[in-house]
């Protein structure tokens, strides 16, 4: 049976392109949502011209009410019953409640190699620990910032010349291997991690 695949972003969304483009030919899965919570996120447009239906629920519009914003999120999930859910870019902090929901069924990428540097600035803080390497991790969405079981991780080396920037510019291709290959995986019900390289 095929899974139905939403993805949530919050900007440009190049993880929902790669991941939207491996859905074809004989994989597990396809997309039939993406939604974002903020109106002008590039990615809406890149998903329009793939013909994937998309969605906006605007978190500025339930100004700090977090479980108002998830009730309208979880509304318009209804709409498309996805069978997985996949953050890729998603900026919102989501409560115990909406994470126990989609508990099992829910997969973020976060650029660090987990749990090395939970939360933001991940590139700049290995660079200021004089970290050798760096990467990015898939990984189960659970109540626990950044903090669900590993479903794959990719590594990089990083360059003594490197900045924040170039560090990021150089692990988003291979975000963009990792995640597919853990879906085509987590879509079978296969939870070997994906290691790359
Ligand atoms: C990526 O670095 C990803 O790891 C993080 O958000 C950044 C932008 O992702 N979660 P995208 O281009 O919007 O997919």
């Amino acid at each position: 049976m095929t899974k139905r695949v939403a993805i949530l972003i919050s900007g440009g969304g190049s993880n929902m392109v790669a991941l939207a483009q491996s859905m074809v030919g004989d994989h597990p899965a396809r997309p039939v949502l993406v939604l974002s919570n903020d109106p002008d996120a590039g990615g809406l447009a890149k998903a329009a011209d793939l013909g994937i239906t998309t969605a906006v629920v605007d978190h500025r519009s339930f100004h700090n009410d977090r479980s108002a914003f998830e009730a309208e999120l979880n509304a318009s999930l209804e709409v498309s019953q996805p069978d997985i859910i996949c953050l890729a870019g998603f900026m919102r902090i989501l409560t115990a409640d909406f994470t126990a929901r989609w508990d099992g069924r829910m997969l973020n990428i976060h650029p660090s190699l987990l749990p090395k540097y939970k939360g933001l600035h991940t590139h700049a803080r290995a660079l200021d620990a004089g970290d050798s390497e760096h990467g990015c991790t898939v990984h189960q969405v659970t109540a626990a910032l950044d903090g669900g079981p590993i479903l794959g991780q990719a590594r990089i080396a990083v360059h003594a010349d490197d900045t924040a920037d170039t560090l990021a510019a150089r692990l988003l291709p291979m975000e963009h291997a990792l995640y597919p290959a853990v879906l085509r995986r987590f879509a079978r019900g296969d939870m070997t991690p994906v290691m790359l390289p």
